[in-house]
Parts: C-alpha cells; sequence; structure tokens
C-alpha cells in the first residue's frame, strides 16, 4: 500500500499559513494590501487585542461581485494575475492565498459590493467551514472580520507577545503602507481607541508624500532629513533621509519601497548602511524613507513568503543608486545640523527656567560670588583686528573658546556653539579621504621619523599593508625585527600619537583578517587618524585657529556631525534667546 497521499485542502491551507501569517500584523498585512489593490482611497482599521481577538479592514475600493465572493477563499485564485505573466507584477497581492490561508487558522467573513452592482453579499469561514453566500447591507467597498487568529493552531498563539506589542507590530504595517499611498486615507483603532486618521492628499507625487511622512514619521523626522531624489540607468530614486545625529539603536526605523512595495530587503538596507559609513558609529542605525522604481521587468517579486525581499535583475546598479544618492544628499545638505538636537536643547533650558521656584530664590548675592561668570572663564579672542571678522558667513566669526573645548561664534541672527574637536575630526576625515579617492593626498616628511616597537603579531599584520597606508599618506617602513619607522603623514594631521594610531589602525585590520580591503574601511582607518591627532578638547586656540576651523567646516562635506553622528555645533538663533529670556 502506498504511503504517500495527497494532504487535504485546510491543511495545505495551515501549511501555506505558517509561511505567510506569523502574527496579527501579517493578517493585517494581507487585508490592507487587498484594499489598496481594490483602489481603495479610504481605508479603515479595527483591531482588539492587537490583532489577537479581531482585525477589522472596511475599504471603498471596487469591491468584488457574487462570483468573485465565492472563489476569494479558493486557494490559488486570484483577480490579479494577467495573461498569466508573472513577470510584470504590478499589484501587492498575486498569489491567491491570503484569504484562504487565513481562513484555515481563524474565522473570518467578508462583505462585499462590486462598484457596478446594486446588491452586496457576505461570505464567511466558521470553525474551519465555509458558508454559503448570504446578502449584505453594506453599501460600498469590502468589510473584512478576522476573529481568533490561531485559535487552531494553540502553538502558533503560545508565540505572540503582549496585546501592546502586537499592537505596535500592526501599527508599523500601516505606517509603512500609508508612506507610499498618500492619495489614501487611513484611519485605526485599537481597543475603540483612535490611533491613527491620515487625510488623503489628491495627487500621488513627491509632494504628497512629503506630506504624508511629516504625519507618519513626525516631525522630528522630518525637521532633520534631507530630501533623496537621484535618476540613474532607468532607475529612479526618491525619498528623505535622516541626518546621521538622527540615529536609533535598531534598524525599525528604515522604510524601503520598491515600485511602492513595502519591503525589508537585507541587501538593500546593506547598501543604505554603507552610504552612512563613517558618519555614525556601527552600532546605530538611521531613519530614512526610500522609495525605488524601477521598470517590473527587472525585478522579481516573487521570492519570499511575505513577499518582503524581491530579487533585481542587476542588484549592483540599485545598491549604488541608494549608496550614491543618499550619500550626495547628506553632503549637498552642508552645514544643515539636526534642528531637532538645537530644539532638545532649548527645551532643556526652558525646562531648568520654570523649576527655579522664583529667582531671587535661586541666586543669593554670595552664592553669585561663586558662580564662574567672569570674564577670566573665556578665553576672549585675543586680536580681534586680526580676525576674518565677518558675521555673514554660514557659521559666522569666532568670539570666544569656553572650557578649552568649546567655540562660541556671533553670527547675523544668532550665536553658534561649536564642539572643536568634533569639528576637527570631521574636516579631517573629510580631507584624507578626498586625497585618497582622488590619488591627492598631500604629504609630510618626518624631520625626525618616528620608530614604533610592535609584538610579532602586529609586526606581521601592518607588513602586509604598507603599501595600502602609503595612499592615505601613512609612509611605513619595516626597520628592525618587530620594528616599524613612520616617514611621512598626512600632511593635515599635527601632533599625532603615532604608537597609539598604528596599534589602532592594526586592531582594525585584524577584526576583518583577510576580508579587510582598505577602501572598504577607509572611513573608520581616517576616523582613526583624525581621532588620534585633531584638536582634542582641552587645547587653547588662538581666534585666527577657531576661525580658520568655521571656514573649514563650512566648505567641508557633512560638517555638521563627526564620524560618529554626534552634533558638531549647534545654533541659537535671536528668536531662540530672546523666547527664552521671555522678550518676545
Ligand atoms: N478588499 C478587497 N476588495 C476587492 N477584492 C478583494 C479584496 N480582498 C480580496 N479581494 C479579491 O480576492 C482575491 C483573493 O485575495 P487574496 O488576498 O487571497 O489573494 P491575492 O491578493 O490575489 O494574492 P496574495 O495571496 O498574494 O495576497 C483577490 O485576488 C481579489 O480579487
Ligand atoms: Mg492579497
Amino acid at each position: 500500500m502506498t504511503q504517500i497521499r495527497k494532504l487535504p485542502n485546510n491543511l495545505i491551507n495551515q501549511i501555506a499559513a505558517g509561511e505567510v501569517i506569523e502574527r496579527p500584523s501579517s493578517a493585517l498585512k494581507e487585508l490592507v494590501e487587498n484594499s489598496l489593490d481594490a483602489g481603495a482611497t479610504a481605508i479603515k482599521i479595527n483591531l482588539i487585542d492587537g490583532g489577537k481577538s479581531i482585525i477589522e479592514v472596511v475599504d471603498n475600493g471596487r469591491g468584488m461581485m457574487e462570483e468573485d465572493l465565492k472563489l476569494c477563499l479558493e486557494r490559488h485564485a486570484t483577480s490579479k494575475i494577467i495573461d498569466e505573466d508573472l513577470s510584470n507584477i504590478q499589484s501587492l497581492g498575486f498569489r491567491g492565498e491570503a484569504l484562504p490561508s487565513i481562513g484555515s487558522i481563524a474565522d473570518i467573513s467578508i462583505e462585499s459590493k462590486a462598484k457596478n452592482k446594486d446588491e452586496a453579499w457576505k461570505v464567511s469561514v466558521l470553525n474551519g467551514k465555509k458558508s454559503n453566500l448570504e446578502p449584505s447591507n453594506i453599501r460600498i467597498g469590502t468589510k473584512v472580520e478576522i476573529r481568533d487568529l490561531f485559535y487552531k493552531v494553540p502553538a502558533r498563539l503560545k508565540f505572540l507577545k503582549s496585546n501592546g506589542t502586537e499592537s505596535r507590530y500592526c501599527k508599523e504595517i500601516i505606517k509603512h503602507l500609508a508612506m507610499s499611498h498618500p492619495n489614501v486615507s487611513f484611519y485605526l483603532s485599537l481597543d475603540t481607541r483612535i490611533v491613527f486618521n491620515w487625510e488623503a492628499s489628491k495627487e500621488l507625487n513627491f509632494e504628497s508624500i512629503k506630506k504624508r511622512l511629516a504625519q507618519v514619521m513626525g516631525d522630528e523626522f522630518y525637521n532633520s532629513s534631507v530630501v533623496v531624489d537621484k535618476n540613474k540607468n532607468g532607475v529612479k530614486l526618491i525619498g528623505m533621509a535622516g541626518m546621521p545625529t538622527l540615529n536609533r539603536n535598531t534598524g525599525r526605523e528604515q522604510y524601503l519601497f520598491v515600485n511602492n512595495r513595502p519591503v525589508k530587503d537585507r541587501s538593500l538596507l546593506g547598501a543604505l548602511r554603507a552610504s552612512y559609513k563613517g558618519l555614525m558609529e556601527h552600532n546605530r542605525f538611521p531613519v530614512v524613507v526610500l522609495f525605488i522604481d524601477i521598470f517590473p521587468l527587472e525585478v522579481d517579486v516573487n521570492v519570499h513568503p511575505t513577499k518582503a525581499e524581491v530579487r533585481f535583475k542587476d542588484a549592483g546598479k540599485v545598491r549604488s543608486l541608494i549608496v550614491n544618492g543618499v550619500r550626495e544628499a547628506l553632503e549637498g545638505a552642508g552645514l544643515k545640523t539636526a534642528e531637532e538636537i538645537s530644539n532638545k536643547m532649548i527645551n532643556k533650558i526652558e525646562v531648568n527656567f520654570s523649576n527655579l521656584k522664583s529667582s531671587s530664590e535661586y541666586i543669593h548675592s554670595n552664592e553669585l560670588n561663586n558662580l564662574d561668570i567672569s570674564p577670566s572663564s573665556f578665553i576672549k579672542s585675543d586680536n580681534v583686528d586680526e580676525l576674518i571678522y565677518n558675521q555673514s558667513y554660514p557659521l559666522g566669526a569666532a568670539i570666544a573658546q569656553t572650557h578649552e573645548t568649546y567655540i562660541i561664534a556671533e553670527t547675523n541672527n544668532g550665536i553658534i556653539l561649536i564642539d572643536q574637536h568634533a569639528a576637527h575630526e570631521r574636516i579631517v576625515l573629510e580631507k584624507i579621504r578626498a586625497g585618497y579617492l582622488n590619488d591627492s593626498i598631500e604629504k609630510q616628511i618626518l624631520l625626525l621619523p618616528e620608530v614604533v616597537e610592535l609584538s610579532e603579531e602586529y609586526f606581521e599584520v601592518i607588513k602586509n599593508h604598507m603599501d595600502g597606508l602609503s595612499k592615505i599618506g601613512l609612509v611605513i617602513e619595516e626597520f628592525d625585527k618587530n620594528t616599524i619607522i613612520i616617514r611621512e603623514h598626512p600632511a593635515i594631521l599635527n601632533n599625532v600619537k603615532f604608537e597609539v594610531l598604528i596599534k589602532d589602525i592594526i586592531e582594525e585590520i585584524m577584526e576583518y583578517g583577510n576580508e579587510f580591503v582598505l577602501s572598504e574601511r577607509l572611513d573608520n582607518i581616517c576616523g582613526n587618524m583624525a581621532c588620534h591627532s585633531s584638536i582634542r578638547a582641552g587645547r587653547n586656540l588662538q581666534a585666527s585657529e577657531m576661525n580658520a576651523l568655521l571656514r573649514e567646516m563650512e566648505n567641508t562635506p557633512n560638517s555638521s556631525q563627526c564620524n560618529h553622528g554626534r552634533p558638531t555645533f549647534i545654533k541659537l538663533s535671536l528668536k531662540d534667546i530672546e523666547n527664552l529670556f521671555g522678550r518676545s
């Protein structure tokens, strides 16, 4: 007797559901995608218990006729594949398996009215059994309700998180889909409490997308990001990229779309990481929303169970568009500093103000004497006549240095506080990088070459990379057993502690072993060099040095943040200051 038998339909559907429906948010994604494919311009979502008990999606799309409603719960039944051609998919769904899969693991009811019909119909699956069609009184579009997800699959039920966490996943799905559909209104309630109610724009263009991003991502992102807009070889990239100072400890707020389909594609996220390389620390993640538009025949969307990943015919083309597009946008932003940081500072000062009971209670006259507010706590710019003293530069004229760490500059309409170490680090990094890329690094010969003794292991590592390092201006030779000699260094560096720098570089190389490629780790190596030579905090600067630093910053890409993603300066406009003092 044969041991192989065909599985019954309900089991086949449950297996399919296992891949597609992982949690309430994945079921929700399928329903909302169906509404979008049906051309809805308004989608209303109600969730109870994070979607575990009830997921209800109501839309005003084109709806289904009686015959379609009978078929929609059948496996592999879809209206979306045109001419039996899988290579030219324009809709979000195409497999015809979402609804039957959901019906195999939960109760589901679907009511729908086709646009050109007078009557509406309802079909449901209760306890695994599909009902006959019955009349419905729905007046437009489609209403789908899923009840008690996974009650038939208790193993899955156990892996669900708290209602709050499941609600958060659901919100993420809606945010993601809403960003690429600004011409659709989205309403979400959680346990009857309204959470989103985003109005639709009439048009679908970059302006309406930006408006939607402001709604979905909030002011912080909108004010601290730059517009990305680049077209190359038939691929279009638009979106908004957060300034490096706006960073997170996970990649959760990186939203990518391919032909308006939300994706979480690893190779694209890798390209994104590369575009921020050297602008923030390894363990931080930028906040980004990017839309890639590509000819449908150049991308395969049928490669992942939940369609979260795609495969490009020419992946390199798309990745390099992302790396260059985002990088250029960030560099083009020049001195734009993350507004959010300045605003946060202002808020902080305001909070401190409001904490004061009254100014007379706070500062008694004897305490006043103890406050270090005498001019000697500033190193005043000594030779004012000598300055390039001009407030109309974007970063203004340096008027003082304080605590041997911060430069205070005056602009036409405010003041700027600069972290001298962070700023110098960025300038050095960008100079060395540009010198390396254009093969034009300026080197300086050491009058007294520096000898550095290393362990045998370290010596072996550096020996193999001397040629590469000379391309970034660090000319090293073997000298003696386990000893090297440094003959030249990049001209931009001064006061370098070579021993520490060389050991740091060796450790960076060791971390990557045979995988180490200088051009790929350039930012880190340059970062090390910059860090070991910069005008450290704790160094007195002359007025001319301070102003030279400001002018360099104005001409350096990415200079509003250091290579760890921290801001290099903070702006306070006169208006902000007036606000703080209650003058306006
Ligand atoms: N909200 C809706 N409005 C109109 N028609 C719908 C709606 N939801 C589902 N349908 C119809 O039911 C069919 C089956 O839906 P289902 O989600 O199972 O498959 P699909 O969207 O075609 O493909 P996929 O499995 O990839 O999502 C769809 O092809 C569509 O014709
Ligand atoms: Mg679908």
